[in-house]
């Protein structure tokens, strides 16, 4: 091999304080794990000895605890984009120690491609294969990898041999022109390839190359408890009686789903439901409960940005590779996440909400209007876009101190304009064609948990006539009442 290979620790010696690094990764899957390690110790030593040292982070998405985590515990981020799911990282940004913006995940390597985000110092980019002329291998997801890689003035990589190079062909890389000459990306349905299996870039910026052996650090779900198993159950039923309707054609339409247990539940249930055909998926990651119905063949294709699935899952995937590799691609998150693919195909997303409001306004992103939880994600990406969007939450969260329902979001990710269905455990709200006072009804009716629903109903009586349910005065009612008693039971109109 014509590169320098280096330990993890000469390859953080070549990072100087104040540098701007694209890192692969988006979730654990794909993530480096060596490099960041030992940036951060490093960052550490300089600290002691009273320098300073802090870089600005770029990924696909999160990244797994052995970059994110490792680097915020050692303070050595002062900037991370586009979104984190990391305590230690979530810690650091909302006590300001950390500048972080979120951004919609299809516009990440948009916006690095225009020039908006500076100049990139190096990629730090996880493969499973390089050849001297520079064709790289990517790992278990693209994300912002194959911009990273191109951008960046200098890369290093890290070789991980725990990853098979059967992943050849999983990868479907393009990337588009930047206006004016910009085409049409051009996917018809969920299965279309359109690009290279390789990223490809000019040999001479490999500065050095680590080997690791390391799984991705996904962890496995929590087994799902009957209200996510409900909502799940409500959404499947829902979809099939859209079919029945003629709504959903009988071929069925392309689903995204979001991360996390609900969307896990969402997807068993699909999967169950004897209604719902054999579909595909264009969504952004792949968890377990995507390849287990891969598996059975109740998913078809499945497409996205990253294979977050355990060690466990991805070891079935490495010893089957000729199964899955015509099922399953992995693409640029620009592409995953086209809001132009998504219109064009007709995807039904599928993502979680943190609360909703009496109009249909989603937040997904921050904690009573002020913490961030983790970022908006891909979910605007698809919910702007789709076919038919959904969001599902739990009616309640905090033991019941907190109702998902609520007079106002207290911030916005996705409008009123924007959400067609919300369904927790106790139903489906279908809020399309209703005007914003039908929706509030629909929703307490359909949704709100029972404790809740005389409070709101209290509220909109306090509302005067206008086209939206709202009063300026008690708008965060619900929320004051929480951060004052922690239970917004407690509101007072
Ligand atoms: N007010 C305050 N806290 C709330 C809340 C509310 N209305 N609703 C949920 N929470 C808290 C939960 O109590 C939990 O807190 P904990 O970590 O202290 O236990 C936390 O938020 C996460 O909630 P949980 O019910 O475990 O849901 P989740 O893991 O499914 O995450 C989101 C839900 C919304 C945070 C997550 O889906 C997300 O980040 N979405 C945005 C990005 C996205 O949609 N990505 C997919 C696009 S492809």
């Amino acid at each position: 091999m014509r590169y320098t290979i280096m330990t993890p620790e000469e390859a953080a010696s070549l990072i100087q304080n104040g540098q701007q690094i694209a890192f692969s990764g988006f979730t654990p899957a794909g993530a480096t794990k060596s490099i960041p390690v030992a940036i951060a110790a490093k960052a550490e030593a300089e600290h002691a000895a009273g320098r300073e040292f802090k870089i600005k982070i770029t990924t696909g998405a999160s990244t797994g605890d052995s970059c994110d985590g490792v680097l915020a515990r050692a303070k050595a981020v002062s900037h991370r984009y586009p979104y984190q799911t990391n305590a230690d990282t979530r810690a650091g940004i909302n006590a300001g120690d950390i500048n972080y913006c979120d951004f919609h995940l299809s516009m990440m390597p948009q916006y690095m491609n225009y020039g908006f985000m500076g100049e990139y110092d190096w990629a730090i980019v996880e493969a499973a294969d390089v050849s001297d002329d520079g064709e790289i291998l990517l790992t278990t997801s693209v994300g912002t990898a194959p911009t990273g890689l191109k951008l960046a003035k200098k890369v290093l990589i890290e070789l991980n041999e725990y990853h098979s190079k059967e992943l050849r062909g999983f990868h479907d890389i393009y990337e588009t022109a930047n206006p004016p000459y910009r085409r049409e990306i051009p996917i018809y349905s969920a299965g279309d390839r359109i690009g290279s299996e390789v990223v490809k870039i000019d040999p001479s910026k490999i500065a050095g190359i680590v080997l690791t052996n390391k799984a991705d650090e996904v962890k496995p779900f929590k087994a799902s408890d009957p209200i996510t198993e409900k909502i799940g159950y409500n959404v499947a039923e829902f979809l099939a009686e859209e079919m029945k309707a003629g709504r959903i054609p009988q071929e069925f339409l392309p689903i995204q789903s979001g991360v996390g247990n609900i969307a896990n539940a969402v997807l068993g249930s699909l999967g169950a439901n004897p209604d719902i055909p054999d579909f595909c998926m264009y969504s952004e990651v792949l968890q377990d409960s995507v390849i287990n119905l891969v598996e059975s063949g109740r998913i078809k294709f499945a497409s996205a940005t990253s294979l977050t699935v355990t060690p466990e899952k991805i070891q079935e995937i490495y010893q089957n590779p000729k199964f899955f590799r015509d099922k399953i691609i992995l693409r640029p998150q620009e592409i995953s996440n086209s809001p132009e693919v998504a219109r064009r195909i007709g995807v039904v997303s599928i993502n979680t909400a943190i609360e909703v409001d009496l109009s249909g306004n989603v937040n997904s992103s921050h904690i009573m209007g002020k913490n961030i939880m983790n970022g908006i994600g891909g979910s605007g990406d698809f919910t702007r876009s789709a076919y038919l969007s959904i969001y599902t939450c739990p009616s309640v969260a905090k033991g019941g101190a907190i109702s998902a329902i609520v007079p106002n979001v207290s911030h916005c990710d996705h409008t009123e304009h924007s959400v067609n269905i919300v369904a927790t455990e106790y139903g489906v709200a279908d809020l399309r064609g209703k005007t914003p006072l039908e929706r509030a009804h629909i929703l307490i009716e359909n949704c709100a948990h029972p404790d809740y629903k005389e409070l709101l109903k209290k509220f909109l009586a306090t509302v005067p006539l206008g086209h939206t349910p709202q009063t300026l005065a008690n708008a965060y009612a619900f929320h004051e009442a929480f951060l004052k008693f922690k239970d917004m039971h407690k509101a007072e109109f």
